[in-house]
């Protein structure tokens, strides 16, 4: 536990949706704070697409609307934790399931970036987005200048597949957006353990 002041989230042992250093779960009130301090940064939050300030309420509202309502529905928002803790890192969505352009989208912060987090939640979320949630492709987008975020999904196997042309804005000029896209093919075809393995090469109850 974080704090006393924070309800209790148990911390499993061998978590579901898992990274080589992270496990994800659902988002919930105690992470509230943190969320809302992290998307005011300029770093993560602009780069998060968090282009206006948020206030506590705003956050909490919206995790009524959004998480309570829609978690298990047409989404996973997920929680980025330390394995054998449950440490806010940041968040990392699998939503907007859609059924008719069929798939969903991945949307990722972390709030210290730059030290292998990201990468490691985006391979635990596109793990449950293909092996959980039988999803046929994951897509997401950033502004062209977010080179971090294009080096990231890259490096876990995305492919860009094309650009929202002046969708974007940054350093106050119209920006393109970079979409892209990871199929189930793709995913198959990656040589790295899934989730489920990194589960059974560690020991129980770590
Ligand atoms: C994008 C983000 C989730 C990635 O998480 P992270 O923990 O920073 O990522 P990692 O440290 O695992 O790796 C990032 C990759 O980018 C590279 N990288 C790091 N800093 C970089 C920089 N300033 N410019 C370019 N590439 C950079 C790293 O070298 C690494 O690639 P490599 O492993 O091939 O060397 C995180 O940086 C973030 O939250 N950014 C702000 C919000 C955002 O952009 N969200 C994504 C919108 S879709």
């Amino acid at each position: 536990m974080n704090g006393q002041e924070k309800p209790y989230r148990p911390v499993p042992s061998r978590p579901i949706a898992r990274g080589r250093r992270v496990w994800l779960r659902p988002i919930d009130e105690g992470d509230l704070e943190d969320y809302c301090a992290a998307i005011n940064e300029h770093e993560p939050g602009w780069w998060a697409g968090y282009v206006g300030a948020s206030s506590l309420a705003q956050t909490r509202r919206w995790y009524e609307k959004t998480v309570v309502e829609r978690h298990g529905v047409d989404g996973y928002w997920f929680t980025v934790c330390p394995l054998g803790s449950d440490e806010f890192l940041g968040q990392i969505w699998v939503w907007d399931i859609d059924h008719r352009v069929r798939g969903a989208e991945i949307s990722v912060y972390i709030a210290a970036p730059g030290r292998g987090v990201g990468t490691d939640a985006i391979d635990a979320a596109v793990d449950f987005g293909f092996g959980s949630l039988d999803l046929p492709r994951i897509f997401g987008f950033t502004d062209e200048h977010n080179q971090r975020s294009l080096a990231a999904f890259e490096r876990c196997g995305f492919v860009v597949e094309g650009r929202l042309r002046g969708a974007g804005t940054h350093a106050g000029r119209r920006t393109d957006l970079v979409q892209f896209s990871m199929t189930l093919d793709d995913w198959r075809a990656l040589e790295r353990p899934r989730s489920w393995e990194l589960n059974q090469s560690d020991p129980p109850g770590r």
